[in-house]
């Protein structure tokens, strides 16, 4: 299943790119490879290497533009009406493109939500982002923004969830379910320091897959989830595009349910 926003349900994150000048090649490398392998929505951000990533980005995505589907995000402080403007033309600036598929207000910031719901619906209406949602946002946050003038447009929600990270389950993403709004996972590998779970390193064992590959076929098993998992190291990225063949069994299910169990009851939103 692709939600009908997202062209594909796995794609790349950005985080700690763009950060030092060493390692661009690498990064720029493994962004391609990706996208070869059909991983073509990239997750980045304003904030990431301080333009960075997006630099990083734009060199990925040069002459193949109309393949990706290009995600980013303002800082909450530049996210005032006159701010996310200039914000956003920065960020195209360093992407070397015209638009964003969409744009996230990265986490709730000090400027009222209205105000940059307003300058999102501008952006989109000048067709420099073609959508745009939030990350970092609980249910009553969600409540707030939907019931502004536009919020309603709000086209996805990034954030934390993962096989460690199951807060969302109990509230947030039934809410965002019913309304047809997708879930971003980020750290979807729980930024690897999950991959040492001995269940994950036993159901791996038995689907002949990797811990990460688990990790991430549990993710694609959830309805209305889309993850940006992140990696430079090319055996790693391959192993992320095979994990959309891997189809986990009944038993893994169930053991997977037992070593990283769903909430019982409502938890604050987990953020990184
Ligand atoms: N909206 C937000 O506030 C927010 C917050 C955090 C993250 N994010 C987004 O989510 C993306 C992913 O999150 P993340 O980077 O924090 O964590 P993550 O994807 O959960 O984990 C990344 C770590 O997993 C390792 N890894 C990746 N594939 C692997 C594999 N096949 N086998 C073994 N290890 C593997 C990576 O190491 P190698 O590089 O060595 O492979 C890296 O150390 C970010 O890049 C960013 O785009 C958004």
């Amino acid at each position: 299943m692709t939600s009908p926003l997202f062209p594909v349900r796995l794609g790349l994150g950005t985080w700690t790119m763009g950060e030092r000048r060493r390692d661009r090649a690498r990064e720029v490398a493994a962004l391609r490879l990706g996208l070869d392998l059909g991983l073509t929505l990239l997750d980045t951000a304003e904030m990431y290497g301080e333009g960075g990533a997006e630099e990083v980005v734009g060199d990925a995505i040069a002459g193949r533009r109309d393949d990706v589907f290009l995600v980013s995000k303002v800082y909450p402080h530049n996210a005032s009406s006159r701010g996310v403007v200039a914000a956003c033309e920065r960020s195209l600036g360093r992407l070397r493109t015209d638009r964003i598929d969409l744009y996230l207000l990265h986490w709730r910031g000090g400027v009222p939500l209205a105000e940059t719901v307003a300058a999102f619906t501008r952006l989109q209406r000048a067709g420099k982002i073609l959508r745009w949602g939030v990350s970092n946002f609980d249910v009553a946050d969600m409540e707030e923004l939907v019931a502004l003038p536009g919020g309603d447009a709000c086209a996805a929600n990034q954030v934390y969830f993962s096989l460690g990270e199951r807060g969302v389950e109990w509230a947030l993403l039934p809410w965002l379910r019913a309304r047809g709004v997708p879930l971003m996972a980020y750290s979807p590998l729980g930024q690897g320091r999950l991959l040492g779970h001995p269940a994950l390193a036993r159901a791996a064992t038995a689907l002949a897959a990797t811990p990460a590959q688990v990790a991430l076929g549990w993710m694609l098993a959830q309805q209305g989830v889309v993850a940006v998992p992140q990696s430079a190291n090319p055996v790693h990225i391959r192993q992320i595009a095979a994990a959309r063949e891997l189809a986990l069994d009944r038993s893994t299910q169930a053991a997977l349910e037992t070593a990283f169990p769903a909430p019982t009851g409502p938890r604050a939103l987990a953020m990184l």
